[in-house]
């Protein structure tokens, strides 16, 4: 059975079938860039658009960055501050006509990576970094998930983590391998003194150059890269329609 999975993130919009069984896109993705200002009503207006490019029914699946309670916004790091108190599960639910889980990007991710990649049958506390335009996390003990984990927005040393460490601020700031692995390790270092995790799942697009920096990063838990990379949002999307995948309290 696939169904449609449509990651939204703060450049780009992205959107693919799904094969539940399997955890791949039955079909290539789909993508549009991230309307600007990227407001919720525009934002519902693009993810209908690619919605309308595949032959799919029934339930879609939407993971979106920002805290996700009940189908409300709560928080609007790099998107439009109109996002925060927003139903955005209705708005979609109402333009698309059809079911919608919504949910966080980063626990959409995650929840893929536990399923289908880096994260399968890892039992104890898993911490899945995305980074991106900024930085999500998604903390699952013994495969359960902590939703709307908001650990990319920690201070660090006066600065916000993804201000620090983001896959854009490497860009932004031309920063060379080696000072950005030293920001991300900082990050690591940061979030085991107060979780003491046993694993890193290190995802976003940045995390295909896996090579470039995971060698370079210093921190005692073990770090590996997400395996779905920059689809895992898609896939995470598309099972949190699915009984026993949907965060609680997401929808
Ligand atoms: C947001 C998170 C999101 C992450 C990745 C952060 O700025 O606060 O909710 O998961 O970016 O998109």
């Amino acid at each position: 059975m696939s169904v449609l999975g449509i990651d939204v993130g703060g450049s780009g919009i992205k959107a693919a079938p799904v094969n539940l069984v399997e955890g791949r896109l039955t079909t290539e993705r789909h993508k549009l860039l991230t309307p600007q200002p990227a407001t919720p009503e525009a934002i519902v207006a693009s993810v209908v658009a690619l919605a309308g490019e595949f032959d799919s029914h029934g339930s879609v699946g939407v993971a979106v960055p920002a805290v996700v309670k009940h189908g409300v916004a709560h928080t609007a790091a790099n998107i439009d501050a109109a996002w925060i108190g927003c139903d955005i599960g209705r708005l979609l639910h109402e333009a698309l006509g059809r079911p919608v889980a919504v949910l966080n990007d980063a626990d959409a991710a995650g929840i893929a990576e536990m399923r289908f990649g880096a994260g399968r049958g890892q039992r104890g506390t898993v911490v899945m970094l995305t980074l991106g335009t900024g930085i999500g996390t998604a903390v699952f003990v013994d495969g359960i998930l902590v939703p709307n984990t908001e650990f990319g927005h920690m201070d660090i040393r006066g600065k916000e983590a993804e201000h620090r460490a983001s896959a854009q601020r490497r860009k932004d700031d031309n920063l060379s391998w080696e000072k950005w692995a030293t920001n991300v390790s900082e990050v690591l270092v940061a979030l085991e003194r107060l979780l003491w995790p046993d694993l890193y799942i290190i995802g976003g697009g940045v995390s295909r150059k896996h090579e470039k920096f995971l060698p370079l990063l210093e921190c005692r838990t073990p770090v590996v890269t997400a395996e779905l990379g920059n689809d895992a949002g898609i896939v995470g999307a598309a099972l949190a329609t699915t009984e026993g995948h949907t965060p609680a309290g997401a929808r």
